[in-house]
């Protein structure tokens, strides 16, 4: 067993078959995490992992990640082909976007493996007042393929908000939701969402958002009991010759923007 003064840990947890053991230790200046040698069954270890609450000092790591993971495989990043092929590539306009107030407000988390590997990626923020006119970093995006999806967002944002329901509340955005190709359908997205809404409700938001551009993502957020409050199907979005700008692969017909009041 291994004691460590690390504020930002957050919790501990262990897959174990159908089974998820979390302990949780918030704001404990010193916590303790379980090595693999303390588990008592010694069972499925490699599945061991934590969440932590991201800091600026792992920002280079966590961009790398999303390079690898979120980069190309975000439906919408997928259909249009944002990232050029290639280990390294990137795409900097989506790199901005995720490093926008994102490392430093003590809300973004990730996952890490029992052997220091960062398997999945949560980026939260506070959300900023809805803007009548598309905003000026929309307007001089020089990346095109990237300017898409900002103008995307922003549409989805727009109908929102349109009824001014949100106006004068405190909203937790989910901005990027990414597990590494690996650990997919193992409850690891689940745990990130659920510990977001810890932090959310401690933090005093009133609602948690995500803008969920995949099916997978959307299915959780329906699961953990958030409503769907928009729903854009991607056939409905189209150029000026009526021809759909996004068309993810199945089963990712729409963007859902799904709310939880926490
Ligand atoms: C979306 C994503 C973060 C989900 O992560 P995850 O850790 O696999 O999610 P969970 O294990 O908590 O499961 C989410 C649900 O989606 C399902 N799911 C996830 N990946 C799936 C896949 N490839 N095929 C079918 N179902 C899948 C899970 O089975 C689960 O549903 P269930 O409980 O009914 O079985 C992950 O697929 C990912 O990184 N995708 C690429 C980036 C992306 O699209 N991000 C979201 C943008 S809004």
């Amino acid at each position: 067993m291994e004691n460590l003064r690390a504020s930002n840990l957050v919790n501990t947890m262990r897959i174990d078959g159908d089974k998820t053991i979390t302990s949780f230790a918030k704001d404990a200046p010193t916590i303790i995490r379980y090595s693999l040698a303390d588990l008592a069954d010694g069972s499925n270890s490699d599945m061991d992992y934590h969440i932590e609450i991201i800091n600026k000092d792992d920002k280079l790591r966590v961009l790398k990640f999303l390079r690898r993971y979120f980069f190309r495989d975000e439906p919408l990043n997928q259909s249009i082909q944002l990232i050029p092929e290639g280990e390294d590539s990137t795409c900097m306009e989506l790199e901005d976007y995720c490093s926008h107030a994102t490392f430093e407000n003590n809300l973004s988390l990730m996952a890490v493996s029992a052997s220091g590997a960062i398997i999945g990626v949560q980026l939260n923020g506070k959300m900023e007042p809805s803007s009548n006119e598309e905003p000026e970093y929309i307007r001089l995006c020089k990346n095109t393929k990237f300017k898409k999806i900002l103008r995307l967002l922003y549409h989805i944002d727009k109908n929102v908000n349109k009824g001014g329901q949100y106006r004068d509340s405190n909203v937790l955005e989910i901005r990027i939701l990414s597990v590494d190709t690996n650990w997919r359908g193992k409850g690891v997205a689940k745990n990130l969402i659920e510990k977001t809404i810890e932090i959310a409700k401690q933090q005093g938001f009133h609602y948690v958002r995500a803008d969920c551009t995949s099916a997978f993502s959307g299915k959780l957020c329906a699961r953990l009991g958030f409503d769907a409050i928009y729903e854009l199907n991607y056939n409905d979005y189209v150029d000026e010759e009526g021809k759909p700008i996004f068309s993810p692969v199945s089963p990712h017909t729409a963007a859902i923007t799904y709310i939880k009041k926490v």
